[in-house]
């Protein structure tokens, strides 16, 4: 495709794309709106893709909508019988909003009406944890009933439970393709799980805490586990075996995640320190030293 009218221009794409990507940037961020309208604590915030609206969940047992640049709220999605804990958009679509609450239901919504279209029922604990698969036709749970469900979008049926872990779920993750979902639990391990047939394909054992966090990078090779142990670990996401483990945190490591071109970890941790460390080969090894950006109270990264 690359002609050698277009070769100059290419050439000089790809140098400005390098630059960019090795540009030591310093973000400045400034509060920008304050809105207050839930009467309990907030549990979790989602964005669409765009950004251009976001969802807040609650202990009063709603989920509302808001617009981003007024800061107007669009609905309340009322109906839930308990804390709202888990919610997502199903992007990149962001047309249905999911929550996920200790009443042990889930409830698909319309972004546009604010209409609850389907609720789902068979969970016999609190949902914790939620995500629709890229398609968008599935929508998982996990739960402290120790299961994921798998739910059809349209037909608004269940359509496998993922049977295997000990304990609670409280981490789930599709890869980019949608046929395969990781699931982290209490029981201290993470389950790769065949999305068509329900079947468990591999356990990845070796945490010797809860975990917290489990996700893919960003071509599915990998995934990166943070656990209540204090240590995160790398794992080869088609073979499930155990690639490296990154012991820095002096307390439990709460949050991981990859950054989009693969090559970071940052990972949170309840001592109050903040990590980014660098991946050098996929499936390689990791820097001995951490290196530190940011030191403050407890974060969060998602
Ligand atoms: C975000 O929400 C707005 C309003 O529903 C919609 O117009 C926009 O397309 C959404 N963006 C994405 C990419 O989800
Ligand atoms: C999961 O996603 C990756 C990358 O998107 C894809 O290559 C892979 O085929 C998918 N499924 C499996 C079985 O890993």
């Amino acid at each position: 495709l690359i002609t050698a009218s277009c070769l100059e221009h290419v050439i000089h794409l790809v140098q400005r794309l390098q630059e960019k990507l090795g540009e030591k940037q310093i973000h400045k961020f400034s509060l920008f709106k304050v809105l207050r309208t839930h009467i309990l604590p907030l549990t979790n915030v989602a964005f669409n893709k765009s950004g251009s609206r976001f969802i807040t969940g609650s202990y009063d047992r709603t989920c509302k909508l808001w617009d981003t640049a007024s800061g107007e709220e669009l609905h309340s999605l009322e109906g839930h019988g308990n804390v709202v804990y888990a919610i997502a958009f199903n992007n990149p679509y962001g047309d249905k909003i999911a929550t996920g609450s200790f009443d042990k239901t889930c409830k698909l919504w319309s972004t546009e009406t604010g209409k609850c279209f389907y609720t789902f029922r068979g969970h016999t604990a609190e949902i914790v944890c939620l995500s629709f698969n890229p398609q968008s036709t599935l929508l998982a749970t996990g739960s402290m009933d120790t299961t994921a469900k798998l739910w059809d979008v349209e037909k608004g049926e269940e359509v496998a439970t993922l049977n295997g872990h000990s304990a609670e779920i409280i981490a789930l993750s599709f890869n980019t393709t949608g046929d395969r979902i990781i699931t982290g639990s209490f029981d201290h391990t993470v389950a790769v799980w065949d999305v068509g047939t329900g079947r468990l394909l591999h356990t990845l054992i070796g945490h010797r805490g809860e975990i917290s966090s489990a996700q893919f990078n960003w071509d599915c090779s990998l995934i990166v586990t943070g656990s209540m142990d204090k240590t995160c670990m790398l794992w080869d996401a088609v073979t499930g075996t155990h690639v490296a483990t990154l012991a820095a945190h002096s307390k439990e490591v709460l949050d991981v995640c990859f950054d989009y071109t693969g090559q970071r970890i940052a990972t949170a941790s309840a001592d109050a320190v903040f990590y980014v460390d660098l991946c050098i080969h996929i499936l390689g090894i990791f820097q001995e030293n951490p290196f530190l950006i940011r030191k403050g109270s407890q974060s969060f990264l998602t």
